[in-house]
């Protein structure tokens, strides 16, 4: 089947959520976090994608936000960082992450192919109704898919399902995309096509569903979508 709908994560895929802790540590006043960014932004990260799996798996689900604070929490306390001040000031820029520079044009690309496009993510509503808003992007998306339609995160089936519902098309159908190799297993379990975009060189996770595609950046996407 031809690809007539392109589904992208948002979190990581189309906005780069090292971009919070990045900028705040550039700020004045924020020395303590300068010398250790990286790391509070790979535990906020890991811990948030933690606590999804483990409020889906026991059926104890709160949206994204509440698992985003959470997380960050965990974070700043492992670096000993204790200043409420600061973890206002990356809750802030959370909602406003900068996207991939390729974003626009590669979607821009998609819309003039006539393709389908929608995020599909764990993030609430409204996070991504902020991140969509402050990347200038919402006219080169159809949809904004949020798990908090169904109240389970993914990769449980019933989310993916949500992009079959909305668009009401096969799921041959649908290139999916996604920089998280487990968001890409659960979609190409689900029969999704997929592409797996692995900026940072990571190995393959050994799940059952390896990505169709994989990609450094989003560039590539029109293309790929027009050849199938
Ligand atoms: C999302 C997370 C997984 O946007 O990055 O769904």
């Amino acid at each position: 089947m031809p690809i007539t709908t392109c589904i992208f994560d948002a979190y990581g895929t189309l906005f780069d959520v090292s971009a919070a802790a990045r900028e705040a540590a550039a700020e004045p006043g924020n020395a303590a976090l300068a010398e250790c960014w990286q790391a509070l932004a790979f535990d906020w990260r890991r811990k948030q994608l933690e606590y999804t799996w483990l409020r889906a798996i026991t059926h104890e689900h709160r949206d994204f936000w509440r698992v985003t604070r959470d997380a960050l929490d965990w974070a700043m306390e492992a670096q000993g960082l204790r200043d409420a001040g600061l973890r206002e000031r990356l809750l802030a820029l959370y909602w406003t992450l900068s996207p991939y520079p390729e974003v626009p044009g590669m979607l821009t690309r998609l819309k003039q192919a006539g393709i389908g496009t929608a995020i599909l993510s764990n993030g609430s509503p409204d996070m991504l109704d902020g991140a969509v808003r402050s990347a200038g992007i919402g006219a080169l998306l159809d949809d904004v898919l949020s798990v908090e339609s169904v109240g389970i995160y993914k990769p449980a089936p019933q989310v993916y399902e949500l992009v079959t519902t909305r668009f009401g098309c096969a799921r041959d159908e649908v290139l999916f995309v996604s920089s998280n190799g487990w968001d890409i297993n659960g979609a190409a379990g689900y029969g999704f096509f997929t592409a797996w975009v692995n900026r940072m060189g990571e190995p393959r996770d050994r799940l059952d569903h390896p990505p169709h595609e994989e990609l450094a950046d989003l560039t590539p996407i029109p293309d790929i979508a027009a050849a199938i």
